[in-house]
């Protein structure tokens, strides 16, 4: 048997090329272009496994397209653009990169927060826009993050990561979770589990760290926002969709929170125009794990669990594990 053939869907790192160069031929894209839907079918045709990213959407037509494909290696740790059961009907091995941008993405969560509480990119905008004559008692007044209430929701690893940090601001940490973390793991944390309904009431800040799915689409929409206090921050970190950004302008607008930080946007990159408008938020463009030491892992896990596959060994990230099944 011939070398298997990967295919790069976007541009990664040289080390990461040369690791996969070793045992494969490699298609790469070194413009790093977005492969539409044709053009990704187009190369995926000859792939025996794909190291792809988020911006690829994995169905079951790009699959029908890919008859040789053993192995869909996700460069993230969220697969909302991989249909799994699709994949496990083709006996595709699906696999994604957790644990290696939890502390990166827990860093940048907090840099959204304190951006937002603390008018960071507005008060950036005034100086730049050279607003600024001289300093006043009130200007750019923001809210303290210290000792306040931090409710998060969604406490997996990176949640987990976000409220470990919270206690060097000695904060009150609320957290709801699909299930109850173990009390010791509460405890090192200092976090207390409510339901969502107490959370969104408490919190100062909401920040949500979920994963997509139909279950999360618009988790937060107009009726939970109603339910934050007026001053309260809401920060998103996890995905686009889980949070009706329509809703979330109505509110920002009305003032009806204080503000609002967001890395993700529903039908990203495009996002609703009308966030621009708004001084009470702050903007980043899907960031979150985009440390380069991060992003470097994050590829090389995916090229290592793509590789995994070829070998016919079970990945280490394996999300489909029936798709082993009569291989
Ligand atoms: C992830 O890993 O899911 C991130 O959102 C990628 O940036």
């Amino acid at each position: 048997m011939g070398r298997p053939t990967v295919v790069v869907t976007r541009e990664v790192f040289d080390d990461v090329l040369a690791l996969l160069r070793e045992h494969a031929e490699v298609i790469d894209n070194p413009t790093d272009e977005p492969l539409a839907p044709a053009a990704l079918a187009e190369r995926a045709s000859a792939a025996d496994a794909l190291v792809c990213a988020l911006t690829d959407r994995i169905d079951d037509a790009l699959l029908a397209a890919a008859p040789r494909l053993r192995a869909v290696a996700n460069i993230a740790v969220g697969h909302n653009n991989i249909d799994l059961a699709a994949c496990t009907a083709r006996g595709v091995l699906a696999t994604n990169t957790p644990g290696v941008l939890d502390e990166t993405t827990a860093d940048f969560a907090w840099a959204l927060l304190l951006g937002v509480a603390r008018r960071l990119t507005e008060a950036e905008r005034y100086l730049r826009e050279g607003r600024w004559t001289g300093w006043q008692l009130k200007q750019l007044a923001g809210a303290d993050v210290h000792g306040a209430t931090l409710g998060i929701v969604g406490m997996g690893r990176i949640g987990q990561a976000i409220a470990r940090r919270a206690s060097g601001f000695r904060m009150n940490v609320l957290y709801c979770n699909r299930t109850r973390l173990p009390e010791p793991v509460e405890q090192s944390l200092a976090a207390r589990w409510v339901d969502q309904a107490t959370l969104l009431e408490t919190a100062d800040f909401v920040l949500l760290m979920v994963p997509y799915s139909p279950a999360t689409h618009h988790l937060i929409g107009a009726d939970e926002l109603a339910r934050m206090k007026p001053s309260a921050f809401l920060v998103n970190t996890a995905r686009g969709g889980v949070v009706d950004d329509a809703a979330l302008i109505a509110a920002l607008a009305a003032r009806r929170i204080a503000g609002a930080a967001l890395d993700v946007f529903e039908g990203e990159p495009a996002f609703d125009r009308r966030f621009l408008d708004l001084d009470n938020v702050v903007l980043s463009p899907h960031i979150a794990s985009s440390s380069v030491a991060t992003r470097r892992a994050m590829a090389m896990l995916a090229a290592r669990n793509a590789l995994a596959a070829l070998r016919g060994e079970t990945p280490p990230n394996l999300l489909n594990p029936a798709a082993l099944q009569g291989r």
